[in-house]
């Protein structure tokens, strides 16, 4: 399949290399310029194991190109995923206006029918903005679709490669049908597609990475009862973990929880669940 992905950070350059992989022909667009350029020689802006010999690979055989021409780039795929960044604004919600601009660009370039992705994680409602904004600037048809991405920094080619589930926020029928195509080589060890409305597939990313927060919270909740009755969390830990409805992930105490996603999503959970 012919495909265009907006954004080349984290998401957008792991998800364009590794759907390349799978034979497609991805365009990866970036406004960055210095960024596009360092891509072109196939070097990397940020260091995941495997990805440069992706890069390298699926350029060499000419199925992964890097641009700053978005309006070329929609007009040459057939899916066009959203993959820029949602940084927390000050009221602590998700700012949009990278992605609905993006959204406008791509309703701006089109010339037929175009199934448009948000993989970048947004709030309840935001495919129906993205909707509203493409019919006002585009009279082509068009599918919009919500494909939140799980991937963990340091193992992002791994888990884009081989997810545990992948979810398509979809509305109509030819839109779920391309995208249950495109990543059918993606499961084929079992792990389900699984196609649901939009909302539920928005909802999805915040309630996954807000439930592992609570988890490194609790857990240190526990470690300071631990440190005040002078037991060992570390086999609290152990034993709460092997209880199979627990499971041991995501149990282990230390200073808190950080990284580029959880702290600014659980923020914008709170914001949207207050409004
Ligand atoms: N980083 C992660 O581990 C991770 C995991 C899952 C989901 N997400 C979500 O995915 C989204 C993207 O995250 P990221 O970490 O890849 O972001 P990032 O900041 O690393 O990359 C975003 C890229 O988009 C580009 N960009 C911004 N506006 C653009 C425009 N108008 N046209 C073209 N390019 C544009 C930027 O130059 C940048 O290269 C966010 O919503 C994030 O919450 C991130």
């Amino acid at each position: 399949m012919k495909l265009a992905v907006i954004g080349t950070g984290y998401v957008g350059l792991v998800a364009g290399a590794c759907f390349a992989e799978n034979g497609n022909d991805v365009i990866c667009v970036d406004k960055d310029e210095s960024k596009v350029r360092m891509l072109r020689r196939s070097k990397m802006p940020i260091y995941e194991p495997g990805l440069e010999e992706l890069v390298r690979r699926n350029r060499a055989e000419r199925r992964l190109v890097f641009t700053t021409a978005l309006p070329t780039a929609v007009r040459q795929a057939a899916i066009i995923f959203i993959a820029v960044g949602t940084p927390q604004g000050e009221d602590g919600a998700a700012d949009l206006q990278h992605v609905l601009d993006v959204a406008r660009q791509v309703a701006r370039a089109m010339n037929g029918y175009k199934v448009i992705v948000d993989k970048s994680t947004v709030p309840v409602g935001t495919a129906e903005k993205i909707r509203e904004i493409v019919r006002r600037e585009t009279t082509h048809p068009f599918s919009v679709v919500s494909n939140p991405e799980f991937l963990k920094q340091g193992a992002a080619v791994e888990d884009f490669m081989k997810p545990d589930r992948v979810i398509i926020g979809a509305e109509d029928p030819r839109a779920t049908e391309l995208m249950t195509a495109l990543y059918a080589p993606f499961t084929r060890t079992g792990a389900p597609i699984m196609v649901m409305d939009c909302a539920s597939a928005e909802l999805c990313k915040y309630a996954a990475n807000a439930l592992l927060a609570c988890r490194i919270s609790f857990m240190n909740e526990i470690a300071n009862l631990c440190e005040v009755f002078g037991a060992d969390v570390d086999q609290v830990r152990r034993a709460v973990g092997s209880d199979r409805r627990i499971g041991p992930s995501f149990l282990f105490p230390g200073v808190g929880y950080g990284g580029s996603c959880f702290p600014k999503d659980v923020k914008a959970l709170l914001k949207f669940s207050r409004e």
